[in-house]
């Protein structure tokens, strides 16, 4: 459920306010995103798993807005991390560092050290050359470094190729028997600590099954570890529960979800911890953007070009991502449906939402709302064809305000400077 909703006068609100004040107060294209859709998507992950009471590390990448993470942080999310601007992140939206893991399959020696100064709880440890940097760095801070080692548990899953991550064949962490020589490696250093396993084997995964079968070879992975006398206090077992995009059947509840992991965890005694991103975010946010004009084609197409383009949502063209796309003024029940292409400004033939969307009839000027745009939206944006970074803002019942504020070209243009012979 989320609080994007048309009211009685037939316009689409956050909450309670209309999208179309906010996109005349802050312009257009621009980030929408409520707090009570966050704070519900939240409370119904955790209640999931009230029996087990996991750390719930935010994948901050989803959406590493500081009032998002603050919103999360609030309700006792932690953050899970991947890069140094990722842990500023959390630290300065409140998240303590004992609930944040850093994870990421290129972590430079300068992030981990970081990462120890400031005390992480977690460094989720991708590699071999990666563990051994690691404990130089920890040896020349003179403290230990509390550890998991990221397994790759060989089982493919994800709503896209290029988000499946636990195959074989994938960057990211190590094989099975490979974790149980670098956690004995880990266990005879004076400099690690190795406190646990972590897997994450891919995003908006929409099946329990490939889950399941990964938790299930980590539980075996963590008795294995304990027959050889390791102590394993923690699993980590990532995130990448799917969200409903409109076009899919719904994916598994929270609550299937958190019965599955209780099933598979039980009598293990161990700590768990948990990686959800998209599940907590994508739901709570919208990108409303402005019509430019419908442009007539002679073959019968139309395009719907509007002031929002690849840049600022990469997801359908990076993924073929499905986005719903709604007026923002209900129209009127006997509209004309039409078929659109619905295109951005960006040069670019990719720079396409969609193609023959059946939609009510849209005119130049009108507002249209991507739905489920709160996850990897804004967090993937760029400033492609010198377009400004998309703003964003955060709805909290009647109030709203703009937490990021769109740069001027000005800003855009001061970031540079010419080189001294030009
Ligand atoms: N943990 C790790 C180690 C991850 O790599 C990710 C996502 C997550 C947690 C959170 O996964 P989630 O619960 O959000 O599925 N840009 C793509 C998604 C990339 C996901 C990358 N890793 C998209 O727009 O679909």
């Amino acid at each position: 459920m989320n609080h994007f909703d048309y009211g009685p006068d037939g316009q689409m609100a956050c909450e309670t306010v209309p999208l179309a004040e906010i996109a005349a107060k802050v312009g257009t294209p621009v980030y929408v995103y409520s707090t009570a859709t966050l704070v519900r998507h939240y409370t119904v992950f955790q209640s999931a798993f009230a029996e087990q009471k996991p750390l719930i590390a935010y994948a901050v990448k989803a959406n590493p807005n500081l009032s998002v993470i603050r919103t999360l942080a609030r309700l006792g999310a932690g953050a899970d991390t991947v890069s140094e601007g990722e842990i500023r992140r959390a630290l300065a939206a409140g998240v303590p560092a004992d609930k944040i893991v850093f994870s990421g399959v290129g972590k430079t020696v300068h992030e981990l050290a970081f990462a120890l100064e400031v005390g992480v709880s977690e460094i989720n440890v991708e590699s071999e050359p990666e563990m051994d940097s690691l404990a130089r760095v920890a040896a020349e801070k003179g403290v230990r470094a509390s550890i998991a080692i990221r397994v790759n548990p060989d089982i493919g899953a994800g709503g896209h190729a290029k988000i499946s991550t636990g195959k074989a064949d994938s960057k990211f962490g190590v094989s099975m028997s490979e974790a149980e020589r670098l956690y004995a490696k880990a266990s005879a250093s004076a400099c690690l600590n190795p406190i646990g396993v972590a897997c994450h084997i891919g995003s908006q995964i929409t099946e329990l099954a490939p889950l399941e079968q990964a938790f299930v070879r980590m539980r075996s992975l963590v008795e294995r570890l304990r027959a050889e006398g390791r102590s394993v206090a923690r699993l980590d077992l990532g995130g990448g529960l799917g969200v409903p995009y409109f076009d899919h059947p719904p994916p598994p509840s929270p609550a299937d979800f958190a019965a599955m992991v209780a099933r598979v965890t039980e009598g293990l005694d161990v700590a768990l911890a948990l990686e959800p991103g998209r599940v907590l975010v994508a739901n709570a946010g919208v990108l409303v953007s402005r019509v430019i004009h419908v442009h007539p084609r002679p073959e019968g197409r139309r395009f719907l070009v509007l002031d929002a383009a690849m840049n600022d949502l990469i997801r359908p063209a990076m993924y073929d991502a499905y986005h719903d796309i709604r007026p923002v003024v209900r129209p009127p029940e006997d509209a004309p449906v039409l078929g659109y292409d619905v295109v951005g400004p960006v040069c670019e033939t990719g720079d396409t939402f969609t193609r023959e969307r059946p939609m009510a009839e849209v005119k130049a000027g009108d507002l249209v709302a991507f739905m489920s745009a709160g996850a990897y939206g804004a967090s993937m944006a760029s400033e492609y064809n010198s377009r400004l970074m998309v703003p964003e803002v955060l709805v909290d019942g009647a109030d709203f305000a703009v937490v990021r504020a769109r740069p001027t070209y000005e800003d855009m243009l001061a970031r540079e400077t010419l080189a001294s012979w030009l």
